[in-house]
């Protein structure tokens, strides 16, 4: 009898933990450390900087007095728990001050690119897409996933 009220009980748990670790699956998210850039992106990115960011973010993009960094803790901080695809349309809908919209959206993207370098996020084999809907998949977590 105590033997096969123990199965009973493990029969109904298995399928239970089962749709547990389904639904873990289907939750893993994209984020900046799965290798969204590539390596010649962010060159590309870096001459665009150069040449349309660095007057005020600076050449080594911590900031200025003229406007704050688009590297380290004060900018992670404010894009936490954001996506791609909103830090994009901030860049393209404000930057550079006066001129939104100024640099084509592939140029917005491998800035984004270089931004990412420069954060510490590591570069892989697909190019960042100048698409706000596959931007807006990928999610800004600073702290490195265990994975
Ligand atoms: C004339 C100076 C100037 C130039 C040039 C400029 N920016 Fe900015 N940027 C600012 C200022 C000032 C702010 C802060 C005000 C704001 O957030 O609206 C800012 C904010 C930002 C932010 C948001 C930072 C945050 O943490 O909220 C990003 C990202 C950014 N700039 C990227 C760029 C990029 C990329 C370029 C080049 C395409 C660029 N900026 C060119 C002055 C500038």
């Amino acid at each position: 009898m105590r033997v096969l009220q123990i199965m009973g009980i493990v029969l109904l748990v298995l399928p239970a933990l089962e749709a547990v670790a389904q639904t873990n699956d289907g939750d893993v998210e994209r984020t900046i450390w799965d290798g969204v850039y590539v390596e010649a992106q962010a060159e590309r990115g870096a001459s665009i900087y150069q040449a349309n960011c660095e007057i005020c973010h600076a050449a080594n993009m911590r900031g200025g007095p003229g406007a704050r960094g688009v590297v380290g803790l004060a900018f992670q901080f404010l894009w936490k728990d954001k996506n791609l695809g909103e830090l994009f349309n901030a860049m393209r809908t404000k930057m550079p001050p006066g001129q939104p919209g100024a640099l084509t959206d592939q140029e917005y993207v491998d800035v984004l690119s270089v931004i990412l370098r420069g954060n510490g996020l590591p570069a892989a084999t697909a190019e960042l897409p100048a698409d706000r809907a596959q931007l807006d998949e990928i999610f800004i977590i600073w702290e490195k996933p265990p994975h």
